[in-house]
This record gives C-alpha cells, sequence and structure tokens, in this order.
C-alpha cells in the first residue's frame, strides 16, 4: 500500500518502499504509526506490519530501531514492545481502510497533510517517543527534549509537578533542569530553592535517581530576594541582577553542597554557571568548576548566559590549564530572530550560531524554546515582554509562516516550532521548554513526533520580513 521506513536513532538508513510508485507521501492521506523497536527483539515482526499495510488497516509503518544500546535501556525497550505490539492489535482492528481512523483518534477525517510531514500521531499511554542525542561529544546521551523544572513548586503544585515529571519520563525523557535559584522570582515570600526540593522529594521517593540527566544552576541566586519586589508583584530585575551571588570559589561550592542536599543527590550531572560573572576572575570559577568535578559532584559543566566572546575565553583558559570545559550551552533560543542591532548576551545570535556549528563539543540547550506560549496566541503576543527582542516585520512573518503551516499540518504552532528546532542539525539543539502544567506538558512532549521534511523546514529557515 504505501511506505514502509526504518530509521537508526535519528537518520533514516533503509528505506523500504513496499509498492515504490505509492512511495510519496503527498499522494496518501498519512495514517501513519511509529513503533519503536529495538533491533534484536524476536517479537519485532515486520511481516505482521507488512501485512497491515496491504490489507489496509494501516496506510504508513514508520519502524523506529533504536540503536544497539544493549543494557538496561535496550532491554527496558525491548521489553516494552510485546505489549505494545498486543496493545496494537486491537486498536488497528478498529481502523477503517480510510479517513475515519483519524476520526477514532481526535484527527480530521479524510485530511490531508501537507507534503512531506508526518503529522502528529496519538499516543498510547506509556509509550516512549523520545530520541536521545549526544551532549557535546561526550559519549553521554540525552533527551531531545529537556523538561526545565522552573516552575515546580511555586507556580506548579507539587502534586502536579510529580505527575508532569513521571509523564516526562514515561514518555522516555531523562534531561531535567532546574537552578538553586528557581524559583524566588515567582511567588512573592519565595527564597529559592523550591523547584529543587520538588525534584529531590519526587527522586528520593521515585528511586529514579540514576535514571535522569539532572542538570542545575549556580550563580544566579539573589542574597535578598524579598527586596526586590515592587509593588503589584512585580520583581525588579535591575536590581535583582546587581545582588546575583556570582560565581566565586566559596559561592560555587556552598550553593552546588545546598543544591545536592534539596536535590537528595551526591551529584549532580550537570552544573551550569547560570549568568556569566565579569567579576570574579575567571581563573577562579573555573578551578573551582574543576574541583567540583574533580570530587565527583559534579559529571559535566555547563555555561549559560554569555556572550560568544566570553565562551571562547572560557575554552581557551581550559584548554591550557587542562580544566573541564563546558560542554552545554544555556541560552535563549528559538524560531524567531532577535533583532538587528539588539545588546543581549542571553539570546543566540548569528556570530554564536557560528560558533556552535564550529564546535559540536557545545550543545545549544536552548531555553523559553516557544517563548512562554506566545506562537499559539496572539492575544498573548499583545505588549508580552517575551516579545520584545523579536519585534519586527522578521519576526511577523515568521510568526505568520510558523502559524500557515501549523494550521496546514494540524498541529499547533509551538509544537511547529518545537519539532523545526529538535530538527536542526548545525548545529544540534536541544529544547528546553518548562511547561506549568500537565496539558501543557502533554502537547509540548507531542512534537518529538512531529517529522518535518526537509522542504519544510527549508521553508521555514527562508522565511524573512
Ligand atoms: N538559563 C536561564 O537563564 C533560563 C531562563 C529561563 C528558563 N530557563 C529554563 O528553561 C526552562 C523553560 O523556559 P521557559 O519556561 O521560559 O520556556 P517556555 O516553554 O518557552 O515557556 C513556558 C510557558 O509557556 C506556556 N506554555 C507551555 N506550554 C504551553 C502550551 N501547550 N500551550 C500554551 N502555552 C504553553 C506557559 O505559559 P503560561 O504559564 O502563561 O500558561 C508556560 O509557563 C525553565 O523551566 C528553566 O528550566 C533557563
Amino acid at each position: 500500500m504505501c511506505l514502509l521506513t526504518s530509521c537508526i536513532s535519528d537518520e533514516v538508513v533503509r528505506p523500504v518502499p513496499v509498492e515504490p510508485e505509492e512511495t510519496e507521501a503527498q499522494r496518501v492521506d498519512l495514517d501513519v504509526l511509529y513503533i519503536g523497536a529495538h533491533p534484536d527483539d524476536e517479537a519485532f515482526d515486520l511481516a505482521t506490519l507488512g501485512q497491515w499495510i496491504e490489507t489496509d488497516k494501516l496506510r504508513i509503518g514508520v519502524v523506529t530501531l533504536t540503536r544497539g544500546e544493549g543494557g538496561a535501556a535496550g532491554a527496558a525497550r525491548s521489553s516494552g514492545l510485546r505489549p505494545f505490539l498486543a496493545g496494537l492489535r486491537p486498536f488497528l482492528a478498529g481502523l477503517r481502510p480510510s479517513g475515519g481512523a483519524c476520526a477514532a483518534r481526535g484527527g480530521r477525517p479524510g485530511r490531508r497533510h501537507a507534503p512531506g510531514a508526518v503529522p502528529l500521531r496519538h499516543l498510547e499511554p506509556g509509550e516512549r517517543t523520545m530520541k536521545v542525542v549526544e551532549l557535546g561529544n561526550t559519549g553521554q546521551k540525552v533527551s531531545q527534549l529537556s523538561l526545565g523544572c522552573m516552575l515546580m513548586g511555586t507556580l506548579t503544585s507539587e502534586e502536579e509537578s510529580r505527575q508532569m515529571l513521571d509523564r516526562y519520563l514515561d514518555r522516555g525523557g531523562n534531561f531535567l533542569d532546574t537552578a538553586n535559584c528557581y524559583g524566588w522570582f515567582l511567588r512573592r515570600g519565595s527564597h529559592g530553592g523550591e523547584s529543587e526540593a520538588v525534584l529531590g522529594r519526587w527522586l528520593a521517593q521515585r528511586g529514579n535517581r540514576g535514571q535522569v540527566f539532572l542538570a542545575t544552576k549556580g550563580a544566579a541566586m539573589v542574597r535578598t530576594p524579598d527586596a526586590h519586589w515592587r509593588e503589584g508583584d512585580e520583581v525588579d530585575w535591575t536590581s535583582a541582577r546587581r545582588d546575583f551571588e556570582g560565581a566565586g570559589r566559596e559561592t560555587l561550592e556552598r550553593a552546588l553542597e545546598a543544591s545536592l542536599r534539596r536535590l537528595q543527590t551526591d551529584y549532580v550531572d550537570l552544573y551550569y554557571v547560570h549568568v556569566d560573572d565579569r567579576v570574579t576572575p575567571l581563573d577562579e570559577t573555573l578551578e573551582a568548576l574543576a574541583r567540583l568535578v574533580k570530587a565527583g559532584k559534579a559529571r559535566f559543566i555547563g555555561w549559560s548566559n554569555v556572550r560568544t566572546w566570553r565562551l571562547e575565553r572560557i575554552r581557551q583558559r581550559c584548554a591550557a590549564e587542562g580544566w573541564p570545559a563546558p560542554v552545554a550551552l544555556q541560552q535563549q533560543h528559538t524560531y524567531l530572530r532577535r533583532r538587528q542591532g539588539l545588546e543581549h548576551a542571553s539570546i543566540v545570535d548569528d556570530e554564536q550560531l557560528d560558533y556552535l556549528r564550529e564546535h559540536p563539543d557545545l550543545t545549544l540547550v536552548a531555553y523559553s524554546p516557544i517563548l512562554k506560549g506566545i506562537y499559539d496566541s496572539a492575544e498573548k503576543r499583545q505588549g508580552h515582554w517575551a516579545m520584545q527582542p523579536y519585534l519586527g516585520s522578521d519576526s511577523d512573518a515568521r510568526l505568520a509562516a510558523v502559524a500557515a503551516i501549523a494550521r496546514r499540518l494540524d498541529v499547533l504552532p509551538h509544537q511547529l516550532v518545537l519539532a523545526w528546532l529538535m530538527h536542526q542539525r548545525a548545529p544540534r539543539v536541544v529544547p528546553l521548554v518548562g511547561p506549568r502544567t500537565l496539558e501543557q506538558l502533554e502537547q509540548n512532549l507531542r512534537a518529538v513526533s512531529l517529522s518535518l521534511s526537509p522542504e519544510l523546514c527549508a521553508e521555514l529557515d527562508r522565511t524573512s520580513g
């Protein structure tokens, strides 16, 4: 009937056309099934899948074979396949040869999707969809979509936070992001550490520390959180920035100890310098970080909110002294491009993209990838502070392109933006989302199964105003 594709990791390596003349995605009304399978799994049965396709129960099967990881991760995936396939049979039995299947799953009957795009599909409970990417060239694999925990314990209740963490892990995610300062600035009366504490209690209760790649940050905690609140529950960021603790040796040592206590763990996988501290001598910071790595308290280091020239200096000092260099750069990055001439240390610009392209040993972790939800709502965009650095005709054109293509694909605009980010290869990007609710997380997570053709990505890339 149509196309059966095998993939290893995120590279399609072996397209197997069942009937070659029918393989163009645009000729069929796509109805896609992905199966994540371990190559060694005997239950993985291509013939059955082929039969389903030939008898019109399924029109496109995309079989994702994970790289032969072996060990616990491989075994877990393999063992998940059997029940998944068993659960699939009744599901397929209920499908009608055309159109109806979409309706049954909340889609539109008979809808034709954009050429070359694979639409979002229904996710079964517990279905794992997440791919992994390498962090720098460390050999360490992290999930392609990272979960920001900034709002947990303040704007998101502990109970809902735990549900979100469980759901993210269920979907195959492992890359969690927090900071010691989260979230003093989110709720008057908070003093930082709320997010780490929620994570720590969840990790302790689940006993799953070994399954997550845990990142936290130091240097941006303020000394006097209560002093920076203005009337009307607003934070005065000008005074707050002047009050950052910074990245001195003692500060970092004390901050990481406190983070570890709250996180109820002996080590973090990634420790970021949250804001670039130009007052503390750089060597003092780098030496302190090297000691923390040597002591086994942090496995890798990263930097956030930093200009490219500083990053280069940091890396040069590390190379010269044999100190561990940052493997992750956490900056604000999205589909919209910052305004020309904008002074900003935190938002990726062309120069930084170029630098990252030349240095694949440094992974871009993109925070605020959906700009607080502004892609989905023209009303939210109006006067929203998150739009300020982007205002202009280029963003107008890009917002229009996202809206139009998302409509064509029948997905939410922010899902398209996340998928576009995850399709970037030079440099590779790990979007770091920060949903406030479980429902928002579910919507964010669906973006990992949105596959964009090179033509669609090029259309998005070309857009400018
Ligand atoms: N290094 C740094 O300096 C830095 C700075 C900021 C963040 N971070 C990290 O990056 C993470 C993500 O940052 P972020 O929170 O700015 O990212 P984001 O994902 O761009 O924004 C999150 C906000 O988007 C909205 N949203 C999310 N899903 C939605 C959906 N499905 N529909 C509609 N709206 C949706 C929500 O807004 P509403 O609450 O209005 O509904 C939510 O609070 C944080 O958790 C933190 O770990 C790091």
